[in-house]
Order: C-alpha cells, then sequence, then structure tokens
C-alpha cells in the first residue's frame, strides 16, 4: 500500500503550495492530459482518482471548474484518499497549477452522478484545480517542536532525511487547518499518527496527505521507505 513513484519536484512544490479558491482559467488541455496520465497510476487499491471539466464545484470556488474527484472502494483506508489526491495536488503545483482540496466545497450530488458512483464506493474530497499564481508562501502550522514533541535542541540533532521529512510533515495541508497528527521520528523510522481534534471528519484523508509530505522529504534524501499500520497511525522505516 502507499507505493507510488514519487517525483523530486514534488519536494518544492510543498514549499510553493497553499490552497487556491479564485482562479484566472481551466487547465490547458497539456496539462490536463498530463494529469489524466497521472490519474491512472494513482488509480489502484481501492482508489480511483478522474478529472472532470464542468459543474459541481461550490461558488466558493471561482474561475475554474476544473477538478479532480477521489473515488474510494467501502473499506479502502481515508489515508489512501489523501495520499493519492496529494500526489496529484503536487504535481499540479510542479506545473504552476493552483488546487484546493475540498470536502464540503462540492455538489455531491452532481459529482456522484459524473461518476456513476456505485453502492460499494463513496466519496469524500474533490481537488479543484485551475490556473492561479500562487500566493506568497506563508502557511499557518504548528511548530516542529509543537508536532514532535521535542526540544530545539533535539530538532536540530534529527539526521538529514528526518528533519526533512518532519518540515515537509508539517506543511501538509488539512480540513480546516485542523493538523490532526502527532509525529514520532527516531534514528530510522518516522510516525504519522492520530491527535484528538474537534472535528475528526477528515482526519484519516489529512493523515494520508502528511505521510506523502513525510515520504517525500524522505525520498529527497535517498532515504525510502513502506508503510506499516500501526494502532493508531502509520510508521515508515526508512
Ligand atoms: C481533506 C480536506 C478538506 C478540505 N475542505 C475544504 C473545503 O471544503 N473548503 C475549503 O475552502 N477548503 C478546504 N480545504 C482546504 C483547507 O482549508 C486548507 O488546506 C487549510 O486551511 C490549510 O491552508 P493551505 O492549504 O493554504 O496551506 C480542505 C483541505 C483538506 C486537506
Amino acid at each position: 500500500m502507499f507505493e507510488i513513484n514519487i517525483s523530486p519536484e514534488w519536494q518544492d512544490a510543498i514549499h510553493k503550495r497553499s490552497s487556491v479558491r479564485k482562479y484566472t482559467g481551466n487547465p490547458t488541455d497539456e496539462q490536463l492530459s498530463r494529469l489524466g496520465v497521472l490519474c491512472k497510476k494513482l488509480t489502484w487499491q481501492g482508489i480511483t482518482v478522474r478529472m472532470f471539466r464542468g459543474p459541481g464545484l461550490k461558488s466558493v470556488i471561482k474561475g475554474t471548474n476544473v477538478y479532480a474527484v477521489i473515488v474510494a472502494k467501502n473499506g479502502t483506508p481515508p489515508e489512501m484518499e489523501g495520499y493519492m489526491g496529494e500526489a496529484l495536488v503536487l504535481e499540479a503545483t510542479a506545473m504552476g497549477l493552483g488546487t484546493c482540496w475540498l470536502g464540503a466545497g462540492f455538489n455531491a450530488d452532481i459529482v456522484n452522478k459524473n461518476v456513476n458512483l456505485q453502492n460499494d464506493e463513496q466519496i469524500h474530497c474533490v481537488i479543484a484545480i485551475g490556473q492561479a499564481s500562487l500566493p506568497a508562501f506563508n502557511p499557518k502550522r504548528r511548530s516542529i517542536q509543537q508536532l514532535c514533541k521535542k526540544s530545539e535542541d533535539e530538532v536540530k540533532n534529527l539526521g538529514p532525511w528526518q528533519l526533512t521529512a518532519v518540515e515537509n510533515a508539517r506543511l501538509a495541508p488539512s480540513a480546516i487547518n485542523q493538523q490532526p497528527w502527532k509525529i514520532e521520528v527516531d534514528t530510522n523510522s518516522i510516525s504519522i499518527l492520530e491527535r484528538t481534534v474537534l472535528i475528526p471528519k477528515y482526519a484519516g484523508i489529512d493523515r494520508g496527505i502528511c505521510m506523502l509530505h513525510a515520504a517525500v522529504g524522505a525520498a529527497s534524501k535517498r532515504h525510502t521507505g513502506v508503510w506499516k499500520k500501526q494502532e493508531d497511525g502509520y510508521m515508515m522505516k526508512a
């Protein structure tokens, strides 16, 4: 599970991305076909990712009517939805496009019909995608010390792959910016674990997004590993 080809370009994309709600147009046909190729690669193990152009987004999104839909077969861990969806977000960001995850900002009746949703499938989120100049990068997030429950000195002493993985994980987008994760990191592993939040509805998807960010950070320092389920999250030995 969670095995995908991580593009080296996603490391930079993580340090550029922020949610965009006002766009200046749809992606070009060329951009759409490139994203379509990635959607096919992200479609496996209970997840289907598909691009659509047309109605489906609510008025919170202006200036584009293009979006990706993440369809999950019942029983698929929500972390997979986040992992695969964020891969598309980072690829789109690397292509210079704006994106926004939407849990509430889409019209479920229209989207369910578009994908011909089956009884054993669910859609929790879509991702708006369009032309936009990204705003200055200024994410509001908890500090690495808070996330990892480590002192400043302990954080400084983390190895290079661990530090990049944690820095990336910190920058992950989450529903209402709740950042519903705590991170454990040691010499050979990183774990993205549950943290109690007020509205846990999207916490599993948020965790998957955070896991991909951590994996991109580790991969940027030539460390790769396999995510293993823990009682309260996932651990990757790298
Ligand atoms: C699973 C998920 C669902 C989200 N749903 C919405 C939404 O319905 N409407 C919206 O405007 N933003 C939505 N967002 C965007 C978050 O509000 C945003 O990622 C967060 O505030 C952090 O800001 P940033 O993405 O600009 O770094 C969602 C994000 C995630 C990860």
